[in-house]
């Protein structure tokens, strides 16, 4: 008798990811009914100011326990006007991670400054050590990202940054609601972004914010997020400040999206929570997998669960064994990230952004890699230049973990992994 082919264990595409989206609901509706209704979508001034975006600031800040929120157009507006907010500029280099997104080192680059790849460690954060010895007399600060959801070492960049007198800007676009032992992703920075794009655990389709305990900051920041200066409280510009006298980024967050984030911004513990559940049911089951590497947490409470990374032995095992499981099934429909090698995670590796490898610029001059002032400034950044990271990249899975999963849908990913690990590993 013929051999029967064996059956897939599931039969339907996972849910996408996309953490807010799941949860949107009557509450975001009637948030934008009311801010249409009122006709008045600009944040400064209108027929009946509803001051979404104002509200939006004061909740987010209270909700990571910060004292300053500028809400921005985007997670790449923010580090932009993050950036300019510091005084970053030609003739400093910013130590940025190995493992990304070219929105960072864009902004960098955008400002006049040099990209300094550090190395990461098995959080998948910044290695603390390697950010040490990439520390030149240039160095002015370090763009740490929380990526894939949960925080890296964040307490000990911190530490580095401080010892040596640099700038930390915390990246938590990709960790919005993520904590170490309590404390929230973006109080640890002298300055923290966050993106609500629509990826992220919270959206708007697109939105973004700086946030900062620091006064000036702060002043700096709101200024640069607008038109380089500062306003009144009725939205009218200042112009006698010879402090805020900067330019601006334009990247304002209007009042709907403001509303729809403000809705999101309650939901967001409960996505958080569900996600978290359903990553660590998961984990759990692969806990009787020695060969298994799971991604280091630096505070598994504080993971705020979209994404499952694991890591093989070697590449040729997580090649086999992501095939194998995407045989199962386990994947989603074609918009989703689904489940991928790493190396197939496109613009979060340094060495696959072509415009940092081959230092592009968008004039003609080379701007800011000729410039005088960052002679000599800068290192490599293609493959090779992070070891850490290419090894991680290259054993390892990605796995996005939807807000919506239900047990069965755990089960059937659950069940996919025991039966690929047991053939491809013996387990
Ligand atoms: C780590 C990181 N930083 C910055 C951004 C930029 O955010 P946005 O897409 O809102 O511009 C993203 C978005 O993908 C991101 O993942």
């Amino acid at each position: 008798m013929k051999p029967q082919p064996q059956e897939q264990i599931r039969k339907k595409p996972l849910p996408l990811e996309f953490p807010g989206i799941h949860y949107i609901d009557e509450q975001e509706l009637e948030a934008v009914t009311r801010v249409i209704r009122s006709r008045s979508l600009f944040r400064y001034y209108g027929v009946d100011l509803q001051k979404e975006a104002e509200s939006f600031e004061a909740e987010f800040a209270a909700f990571l326990g910060v004292k300053h929120a500028v809400a921005a157009g985007s997670g790449t507006g923010a580090l932009s006007v993050a950036l300019s907010a510091l005084g970053v500029g030609p003739g400093q280099e910013i130590i940025v991670p190995a493992y990304l997104w070219v929105s960072v080192a864009a902004a960098v680059v955008n400002q006049g400054a040099i990209p300094v790849l550090a190395d990461i460690d098995d959080t998948f954060g910044l290695d603390p050590a390697d950010v040490e010895r990439r520390i030149t007399k240039h160095t002015a600060g370090i763009i740490m990202t929380h990526m894939s959801g949960a925080p890296g070492d964040v307490a000990a960049v911190q530490s580095v940054a401080r010892a040596k007198g640099l700038f930390l800007l915390e990246d938590c676009a990709q960790c919005a609601g993520g904590s170490v032992h309590g404390r929230k992703v973006g109080t640890f920075g002298d300055m923290a972004i966050f993106s609500f794009q629509m990826n992220k655990n919270i959206t708007a389709g697109e939105g973004g914010c700086v946030v900062t305990g620091d006064d000036r900051l702060f002043a700096r920041a709101f200024a640069c997020h607008d038109l380089g200066y500062a306003r009144d409280d009725n939205g009218r510009l200042i112009f006698d400040d010879p402090d805020l006298r900067l330019w601006g980024r334009g990247t304002r967050l209007d009042e709907l999206r403001a509303a729809v984030l403000r809705v999101q911004l309650r939901k967001l513990p409960a996505i958080t929570a569900a996600m978290r559940a359903s990553k660590y049911r998961i984990r759990q089951a692969l806990a009787r997998f020695p060969q298994v590497q799971l991604r280091r947490m630096a505070d598994p409470a504080g993971d705020t669960g979209p994404f499952l990374i694991t890591t093989y032995p070697d590449h040729e095992t997580a090649r086999r064994v992501n095939g194998a499981l995407r045989a199962e099934g386990i994947v989603t429909s074609d918009q989703g990230v689904s489940n991928i090698l790493m190396t197939e995670w496109g613009l979060h590796l340094y060495y696959n952004i072509a415009s940092l490898v081959k230092r592009s610029s968008v004039d003609r001059s080379g701007f800011p890699w000729t410039l005088e002032a960052n002679h000599g400034l800068g290192g490599e950044y293609g493959k090779g230049t992070c070891p850490a990271a290419d090894s991680l990249f290259e054993r390892s899975i990605l796995l996005p973990i939807p807000s919506c999963l239900t047990p069965e849908d755990e089960a059937d990913i659950i069940a996919a992994f025991e039966k690929v690990l047991s053939a491809c590993l013996g387990g």
